[in-house]
């Protein structure tokens, strides 16, 4: 399973990059926000740290205003996928961006319908929010689920990107249920190496070998 980092902070996409284990990144309006950053130059930093592939997501609803946006976003770096609403605005120009050539991520995928009918118009990335399911009270690992048995039954080439992933455990049961790629926050990365046992028998190796040779 492709491993990316859910994040527009700097910091924590090259740290992620330092583990060795980075294979792209997601950012939203919302994580932009979160920085204070310009979006076209915080992208055109990411693109130099990340060579595998950058969602950037469009702020227009609309068709023509996501064509618009998308465009100029495809033009900072070869690498970057756009990021477009699974609306029917956005499946339009999921359609229109394939046709040209031009990678896209479709986000907000709550059901597995939207699933299929954007990989019928060419994206390269579905993102099912599972965190979001799950705090409605639904069951968000089953949407992966579900969507891979889709594109499985019909052999669809689009990439299941799980997103909104909040915990390890989560991160477990998107590589046991098969999606292609999880999007995570620095902290699931990071989580996903410790664990305590790990830790006490560093310390415990460390106290004999001492003891024994001083
Ligand atoms: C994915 O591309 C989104 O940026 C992200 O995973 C949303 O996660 P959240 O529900 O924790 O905001």
């Amino acid at each position: 399973m492709e491993l990316y980092i859910d994040t527009a902070n700097i910091d924590e996409i090259r740290q992620a990059h330092d583990m060795g284990v980075l294979d792209g990144v997601t950012t939203n309006p919302s994580l932009i926000a979160k920085e204070g950053v310009k979006y076209a130059s915080r992208l055109e930093e990411i693109c130099k740290v990340v060579s595998g592939p950058v969602s950037a997501e469009v702020i227009a609803t609309d068709y023509a205003g996501m064509m618009k946006e998308g465009i100029e976003h495809s033009k900072i770096a070869p690498q970057i996928v756009v990021k477009l609403p699974c609306t029917l605005d956005g499946l339009k120009a999921c359609r229109s961006f394939s046709d040209q050539g031009i990678k896209t991520n479709l986000t907000l995928c709550f059901q597995s319908l939207q699933a299929l009918m954007v990989a019928k118009a060419g994206a390269f990335l579905v993102s099912p929010f599972i965190g979001r399911l799950d705090d409605i009270g639904q069951d968000g690992m089953a949407l992966i689920r579900e969507i891979r048995q889709v594109y499985d039954n019909y052999g669809l080439r689009t990439k299941v990107l799980a997103a909104s992933v909040r915990h390890t455990n989560h991160l477990l049961q998107c590589a046991l249920a098969g999606a292609d790629v999880a999007t995570c926050p620095f902290s699931v990365i990071k989580s996903s190496m410790i664990h305590p046992l790990t830790d006490s028998g560093i310390k415990k190796f460390l106290e004999d070998y001492r003891k024994a040779f001083g």
